[in-house]
């Protein structure tokens, strides 16, 4: 047997066919590597990731699943999409595991049009308290083919009341009721969610994009343990995986939702994705791995903890999961996109956010949103949780002052200095 490699000088012919790509790369990986990512629904990937979503795996058709392929060639991508499917049955102990969706989007349209019909009322949580567009937002094409009734958090504690989702659950009567958010702060109380489906006959689905490596890694609760219908998650959040998404769920779903992801929604699978899933879910399955969840949720503690002691506005006042939603509206008399600019000043990546019921428009709304999945990727603690919350707050407070807003750039700098993104060496 022959044992051809993909050559190790892929990069220097980039450098050489395309300069203005490559010094694009190395820009990127300086800026990952000099600051801090702390969007919460990003993260670094496990370094074992590049090589396989780099690799020959790319270039392979596989419409279909294994064993029932429409194009030939298929025993290493049988292979990998087995495992694949394998890891995240036992990983998220549920039935049946589909590992072919291109991304969160295209995972949830695949839910709904696998499960429901045109026109079918879905029960999900409103996109201004936490729910994500593909929870029905009327800009989705989701939005537009089924019927979402919006339950809502409380204000201000932020708390959900099962009492009111139940009471607009037996008003609608949805045939599905949808848990899930990107920005929503606390746990949700699942087996709740499901003895009001149960009520109304309605299926359940948990879209844990966001914290399905917190799941994963046992540090949260899962939905499947309490008998829900189907779960949903990207892998490229805190799962630290490829860009992409996989569903899991009851056995007596598969065929349905098989059909809806191929040939419903997508033909051919990214293998190379496929492949880096697999291994996403070999190394999310160990004991490494259940440290780093349970300590992305100790740092998210302590820098919500620091940032509540610096006068800032969290919203629900602080956080179970790994990520925070801040109020700088009153605090610092800043809009979401002003503190999202000035804190990219210093080097500190965040996104703009709406806050519930904010009375701002989506590209100037009232907070920002905080996460540590990528920070606790990178080996941080709560110290240094610390020095990060220190520079949010100065930064916030002093946007207009560039001597201080240099100062910070450097110390955010030296930080990151001494955590390195994982996977990415400094070969200046
Ligand atoms: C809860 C939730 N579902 C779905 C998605 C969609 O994922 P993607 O951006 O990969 O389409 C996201 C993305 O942020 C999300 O937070």
């Amino acid at each position: 047997m022959h044992n051809f490699a993909r050559s190790t000088a892929a990069s220097d012919c980039l450098r050489a066919s395309d300069p203005d790509l490559f010094a694009a790369l190395r820009a990127e990986e300086n800026r990952q590597a000099e600051g801090i990512e702390m969007i919460p629904s990003e993260n670094y990937c496990f370094p074992e990731v590049y090589p396989l979503l780099g690799s020959v795996f790319n270039n392979k058709y596989s419409e279909g699943y294994p064993g029932r392929r429409y194009y030939g060639g298929q025993e290493n991508t049988d292979r990998i999409e087995t495992i694949a499917r394998d890891r995240a049955k036992a990983l998220f102990r549920a039935e049946y595991a589909n590992v072919q969706p291109l991304g969160g989007s295209a995972m949830n349209q695949a839910v709904y049009f696998g499960l429901l019909q045109p026109g079918d009322t879905v029960l999900a949580m409103d996109l201004s308290h936490g729910g994500h567009l593909t929870h029905g937002a009327p800009v989705s094409h989701m939005g537009k083919v089924f019927r979402f009734i919006r339950y809502k958090s409380e204000v201000p504690s932020g708390r959900i009341d099962l009492e009111k989702v139940r009471a607009l659950a037996l008003e609608h009567k949805p045939k599905m009721v949808l848990c899930g958010f990107s920005s929503y702060p606390r746990e949700l109380d699942y087996a709740g969610f499901k003895r009001i489906a149960d009520e109304v006959g309605a299926l359940t689905f948990a879209d844990v994009s966001h914290i399905g490596g917190l799941i994963a890694g046992g540090a949260l609760a899962n939905p499947m343990d309490v008998g829900f219908d189907v779960m949903s998650t990207t892998t490229h959040k805190s799962l630290r995986g490829p860009r992409g998404g996989l569903i899991v769920a009851k056995q007596k779903f598969g065929a349905a939702l098989d059909k809806s992801v191929f040939p419903g929604l997508q033909g051919g699978p990214h293998m190379h994705q496929v492949a880096a899933t697999a291994t996403t879910l070999l190394l999310a399955s160990s004991e490494s791995f259940k440290a780093y969840a349970r300590q992305v949720i100790v740092n998210a503690k302590r820098l919500a903890e620091v940032l509540v002691a610096g006068g800032a506005d969290l919203v629900t006042g602080g956080t179970d999961n790994h990520m925070m939603v801040v109020t700088t509206t009153q605090t610092f008399g800043l809009t979401g996109a002003e503190s999202e600019t000035t804190l990219d000043e210093v080097g500190i990546t965040v996104n703009k956010q709406l806050i519930p019921d904010d009375p701002n428009p989506p590209l100037r709304p009232s907070g920002i949103r905080l996460g540590t999945p990528a920070a606790t990727a990178r080996g941080m603690d709560e110290a240094a949780m610390e020095t990060l919350g220190g520079i949010v707050l100065r930064a916030l407070r002093a946007p207009k002052d560039l001597a201080t807003l240099q100062a910070l750039h450097a110390e955010t700098k030296a930080l990151c200095a001494k955590f390195p993104v994982p996977g990415l060496v400094d070969d200046a």
